[in-house]
């Protein structure tokens, strides 16, 4: 029998998840809290805020929802799940518990400290004065991150000594993040590739999905502030399966076996943010959901049925699922309104997403519905993703494809996947 699912979130990850939810033969119908303009074309959007907790419990009741897949961090922190699950409601995300393993980076490094999973070392200060005493002492930069959930702002990742004390002064004293850095973590800097490795949990059995990566900063070269993503790709020649494997077994695992056993089991999207270096692997974070935009690069790669899946994690039922892939590989880029991650402007036409190649996924995140078309709304507005059977192609097809869209202002990273071409093994 059937069942319908509702998706919850706004971005473009939610754009790709209710498309990919809605090739699944167990679906009968997808809805949204809230969607966006792009949703409301394939699906049906409620209108109801990811975070609003009774006015989606109340819902999923109404409507006799059969899956609820939350998307954004801020709904897990939320309690959502909880809610749900107190109502014996099937939902795919963690309870707000497990969800700090994201929503607080203390809480994270200690976990790994305890598990012995391997991680940069790491202070934490709730005083911005003897977090500085500490940066004068060690006279080196660190990676200055706030505890709490700061929508991509909260790493600072200051070159030199002068700049760490002028991090923990913008977290913490300027409150650029507001309440999220009361706490900081101070953590030390390591070099070499990251890597976002996913896996669904459904509390006890992890599925890793395909490695991909992802680009933070704003402008080529990995320069400029950081953003929420600019784009990435999948596979990733410097990450095997031997090395996800190995990386399930020292990280995922032992994570999952530890808030099991803490009374907090995870069920969801586990994410890790490793940092590949030429002998090690290490975690720099875990996110209670999917990466964005890691889902839009690996949804379109993915063959198995998603919605059996994360039924499959929500109920406890992963140990015999598994997941195939398919060999193509996926570049997604996004386009982005000028300024952004600053101020940005609003209501700009854009034109050409009806002339992008098969093989090619505009996935729409900061959009609205006009009278005329889309109009921008929003500082990432699309991610534009493209399959091909190598990952150069891929690489050419997406920019081809992103050539053909057009809107005022639109600015986008042009050496996404352009390493990974040029120089695909990292050891
Ligand atoms: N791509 C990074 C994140 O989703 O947090």
């Amino acid at each position: 029998m059937g069942i319908s699912v509702l998706i919850v979130g706004s971005g473009a990850r939610e754009h790709a998840l209710t498309w990919k939810a809605l090739q699944s033969p167990l679906t009968t119908a997808v809805f949204c809290a809230p969607g966006n303009a792009a949703t409301a074309a394939i699906a049906i959007n409620t209108g109801l805020d990811a975070t609003d907790v009774d006015g989606i419990a109340r819902f999923v009741a109404e409507r006799d929802i059969g899956l609820t897949v939350i998307g954004p961090e801020a709904a897990v922190a939320a309690g959502l799940a909880d809610r749900l699950l107190e109502a014996r409601r099937l939902v795919f995300g963690p309870t707000r518990a497990a969800g700090r393993i994201e929503s607080s980076k203390a809480f994270a490094k200690s976990l790994m400290e305890r598990t012995g999973v391997p991680t940069p070392g790491h202070r934490v200060f709730d005083n911005p004065a003897a977090a500085k005493d500490y940066v004068r002492g060690e006279q080196r930069a660190f990676v200055v991150k706030a505890d709490g959930l700061a929508k991509g702002k909260g790493t600072l990742v200051p070159r030199d000594t002068e700049e760490t004390l002028e991090s923990i002064d913008t977290l913490m004293l300027q409150r650029t993040v507001g309440g999220a850095a009361d706490r900081i973590v101070l953590e030390e800097k390591i070099e070499g590739r990251e890597v976002s490795l996913m896996a669904l949990v459904d509390g006890e059995h992890v599925l890793a999905l395909q490695p991909a990566c992802d680009y933070k900063r704003a402008l080529d070269g990995d320069r400029g502030p950081n953003t929420g993503g600019m784009g990435g790709y999948s596979p990733v020649a410097a990450f095997d399966a031997d090395d996800v494997q190995r990386a399930v077994e020292t990280v995922l695992a032992p994570i999952v076996g530890a808030l099991r056993d803490a009374g907090t089991p995870y069920r969801g999207c586990l994410y890790a943010g490793l940092m590949i270096g030429a002998t090690s692997v290490q975690v720099l974070e875990f996110n209670a959901r999917f990466g964005d935009p890691e889902a839009q690069v690996l949804l379109p790669r993915l063959e198995t049925d998603l919605i059996a899946l994360l039924e499959a994690a929500a109920s406890g039922n992963l140990a015999s699922a598994s997941a195939s892939w398919t060999n193509r590989a996926s570049v997604g880029v996004v386009l982005a309104s000028r300024g952004y991650p600053g101020t940005y402007s609003t209501g700009v036409a854009i034109d050409g997403l009806g002339t992008v190649e098969r093989d090619v996924f505009v996935f729409h995140a900061g959009s609205a519905a006009s009278p005329s078309g889309y109009v921008t709304a929003g500082g990432r507005v699309l991610t534009v993703v493209a399959l091909a059977d190598s990952l150069a192609d891929a690489r050419d097809r997406a920019y081809r494809n992103v050539n053909r869209i057009r809107f005022d202002g639109m600015s986008f990273r042009r050496d996404l996947a352009q390493r990974e071409v040029e120089t695909p093994a990292l050891r």
